[in-house]
């Protein structure tokens, strides 16, 4: 079989090693051809490909990024974008498509299927908002990356008698923002699924501040929002798939704690740091596995699947129905850390 993948989306650690482990078993046991997409949906509007070997895909374990390069492109946004894909795909001899991406990218390959496309996809976001599986690769990247930067924000923190204010990304899930605000220790997390009443914030950080404590850590999701009426915010760009581009309610929020409660508060926002460089040990494993059970689905004829994490296993599950919904942090969930807060 000639088999083509593609990454797409928000680049992620861990998306080179899903390569790298389709090449090896696709090539080195079934024998099969990879033919590489650049930069997602774009390479295969614009039939840009790259030939992917065993000895071609050496050494990416450990490497963040995508060889392949992605992109937010959107061929059902495109014109004549539907055509240019099925054109290029019949005249690369493409057999099946791999597609490893979040919510969008998964999307449009759920629809080629419908066109007659034969898919399997692999879950990727640092967001972990994809319902059909326990968890994706890169989360456990972003979330650590977002702990290490909140421990060094605590030392400096404690030192000026600050309030210190970490953004991380989660567009429309706050799953980074919980997980490293509760293993960093943040005396705040907030996130989209829950609009914050920024009264209520600031009451929280005068009591711990009352209480003694000189400092605290806020920690906010990108997509955080104050509940309507409550602060003034600022409007964001569209991309391709019409989401919002974020990044900057920390640099809204900091100011309004500091005139609100007199603390000496400053904002990091940590943006596309949680995206980059090399995955943990947990993402190469899971990037891994997902890569090793998508091309056994290709090989044994499988498509319209994603592979998923459920449990301890990887299973396969309807690519219709991994796209249906996004997985957002449960209000209870955020509810249960607040015994840490303030
Ligand atoms: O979807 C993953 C993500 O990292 C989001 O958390 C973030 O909002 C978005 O991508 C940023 O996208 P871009 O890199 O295109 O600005």
């Amino acid at each position: 079989m000639r088999i083509g993948i593609l990454t797409g989306g928000g680049d992620c650690p861990g998306l080179n090693a899903v390569i790298r482990a389709v090449v090896r078993k696709g090539e080195g046991i079934y024998g099969h051809e990879i033919v590489g997409f650049r930069h997602g949906w774009r390479g295969v509007l614009d039939g840009e490909t790259m030939e992917l070997t065993i000895s071609s895909t050496r050494g990416l374990l450990h490497r963040g990024g995508t060889i392949l390069g992605t992109s937010r492109t959107n061929p059902y946004k495109t014109e004549g974008g539907v055509a240019a894909a099925l054109d290029t795909l019949g005249r690369e001899r493409i057999d099946a498509l791999i597609a490893i991406g979040g919510e969008d990218t998964l999307g449009v390959a759920a629809k080629l299927g419908g066109e007659g496309i034969n898919v399997v996809g692999v879950p990727k976001t640092i967001d972990n908002d994809l319902s059909a599986t326990d968890v994706t690769f890169g989360f456990d990247t972003a979330v650590q990356v977002a702990v290490d930067a909140i421990d060094r924000l605590h030392t400096t923190a404690e030192s000026h008698d600050r309030v210190m204010v970490c953004e991380v990304m989660g567009r429309h899930a706050g799953w980074i923002a919980l997980h490293s605000g509760l293993a960093g220790g943040a005396d705040v997390i907030l996130v989209p699924e829950v609009p914050f009443d920024i009264e209520e914030v600031c009451a929280r950080l005068m009591h711990r501040h009352r209480r003694g404590e000189a400092f605290s850590i806020v920690v906010v999701a990108e997509g955080a929002v104050p509940r309507e009426g409550t602060m003034a915010t600022q409007s964001s760009d569209l991309d391709e798939f019409g989401h919002v581009r974020l990044g900057g309610i920390g640099s809204q929020l900091a100011p309004e704690i500091q005139a609100r409660t007199g603390f000496d508060t400053r904002v990091t926002i940590l943006g596309h740091v949680l995206r980059g460089g090399t995955p943990t040990a947990f993402d190469r494993i899971l990037a891994t596995r997902f890569g090793l059970e998508a091309i056994d689905a290709v090989h044994e004829g499988d498509f319209a699947k994603m592979v998923a994490l459920r449990g301890v296993d990887i299973v396969r599950v309807s690519i219709d129905d991994a796209v249906r919904e996004l997985k957002t942090v449960p209000p209870e969930l955020l509810d249960s850390a607040s015994v840490f807060f303030g």
